[in-house]
C-alpha cells in the first residue's frame, strides 16, 4: 500500500501536501475547506497581534508562470486563528495544524508567543521570518543577527513546537551561516521558502499589483528550482532533529516528489491551490502516489532526502 504520510516533531499526517500560509487561510471557511479536503492538515494565515487590513488591491495577479502577490499581511488577528485551531482540537478527528505568526516588531512577536504558551493550543507553530512585502519592514530572515536575537529570546519562554518559516537564500555562504544560526535552537522545522521578494511582473507598459509601485513576492513555476535548493541546502545543513518543510512552485506529483526527494517531510501548495481551489490535494496526492508505486516506493521515508548526485 502506497502511503503519504509522514511526522513533524511529535504529531502525525495521514497526508504530507497541504497549503501554504497566506493561501485559503484567511478565514475560518476557508480553512474549514482545507481541513475537509484531502490535505494532511493547514496553516493560519500569518496572524498579527491586531487585525490587519493589508495592502490596497489589487495585490495578488495571476501570470504565465505562476504569481505576483504584495498581500502585506491581511489578517484577523493571531487570537482569530489561536481561538480556530484550540477550537479544532477539541474534536475527535480533527489534523494536526500549523498556526502561523508573527509580531511587526520583535516586541510584538514576543507578546504573541506567550500568549500562545499560556494558552490550551497543543500544536504546531511557524514563524514567518519572510514576509517581504509589508512596506518599510525588511524580511527578518535575511538579518541574521536580528534573526539569533529573536530566536534566542523566543525560546528563553517558548516551550512548544515551533518552527520558522524562511525566505530564499541564494549563496552558498548564507546557506551556512542560517543553518550554524538554526542549529543553535531546538526548532521543530524550518519551512522553505516563502515567495521569492521584489520580483517585477509587467503587463503592456505597465505592473499588474498597485503596493509598492508592482514590486511583489513571486510563487509558482518561477521559484521550483530555488524552492528545491533551499529545501535540500537546509536537509544538509540542518541537525536531523529539525525537519524541513517544502513550499514552492508544486502544482503536481512530480514537483511534491522531488522537495520529498530533496529532503521535505511535508509539502506546502500555493499558487496552484490558489488558481485550482482545495480538490487540488486529490489530484497532486494521486500524481505523487502513482509516481512512488512506478517506483516502487511504499512510504516517503523510502526516498526522503535521497537526490542523488552525478559523480
Ligand atoms: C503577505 O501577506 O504579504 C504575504 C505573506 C508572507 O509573505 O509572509
Amino acid at each position: 500500500m502506497v502511503s503519504t504520510h509522514t511526522t513533524i516533531g511529535p504529531f502525525t499526517f495521514d497526508n504530507c501536501l497541504m497549503n501554504a500560509a497566506g493561501v485559503y487561510c484567511m478565514t475560518r471557511e476557508e480553512l474549514k475547506a482545507i481541513e475537509d479536503s484531502a490535505a494532511g492538515s493547514f496553516v493560519t494565515k500569518t496572524g498579527t497581534l491586531k487585525e490587519r487590513a493589508g495592502n490596497p488591491e489589487p495585490r495578488y495577479a495571476d501570470t504565465a508562470l505562476g504569481s505576483i502577490n504584495s498581500m502585506g499581511l491581511p489578517n484577523k488577528g493571531f487570537q482569530y486563528y489561536l481561538d480556530y485551531v484550540i477550537e479544532l482540537q477539541q474534536e475527535p478527528d480533527s489534523k494536526n495544524h500549523f498556526l502561523s505568526l508573527v509580531g511587526m516588531s520583535p516586541e510584538e512577536t514576543h507578546t504573541i508567543l506567550k500568549a500562545v504558551q499560556a494558552s490550551d493550543y497543543q500544536g504546531l507553530i511557524e514563524l514567518n521570518l519572510s514576509c517581504p512585502n509589508v512596506p518599510g519592514k525588511p524580511q527578518i530572515a535575511y538579518d541574521f543577527e536580528t534573526t539569533d536575537q529573536i530566536l534566542s529570546e523566543v525560546f528563553s519562554y517558548f516551550t512548544k513546537p515551533l518552527g520558522i518559516k524562511l525566505p530564499p537564500y541564494f549563496d552558498i555562504v548564507h546557506f551556512d551561516q542560517a543553518a550554524a544560526i538554526f542549529n543553535k535552537y531546538p526548532l521543530t522545522f524550518v519551512n522553505c521558502i516563502n515567495s521569492i521578494g521584489n520580483g517585477l511582473v509587467i503587463e503592456d507598459e505597465a505592473v499588474v499589483i498597485k503596493p509598492k509601485n508592482g514590486f511583489g513576492g513571486l510563487g509558482g513555476d518561477y521559484v521550483k528550482p530555488t524552492a528545491l535548493a533551499n529545501v535540500h541546502a537546509f536537509y544538509k545543513r540542518l541537525n536531523p532533529s529539525i525537519q524541513i518543510i517544502g513550499t514552492g512552485g508544486v502544482k503536481t506529483g512530480r514537483d511534491a516528489f522531488e522537495h520529498i526527494l530533496c529532503g521535505a517531510s511535508m509539502v506546502q501548495i500555493g499558487t496552484a491551490l490558489h488558481q485550482e481551489g482545495p480538490e487540488v490535494f486529490e489530484r497532486i496526492t494521486k500524481e505523487l502516489k502513482d509516481i512512488m508505486a512506478a517506483k516502487g516506493y511504499d512510504s516517503l521515508e523510502d526516498f526522503r532526502g535521497k537526490l542523488t548526485y552525478i559523480d
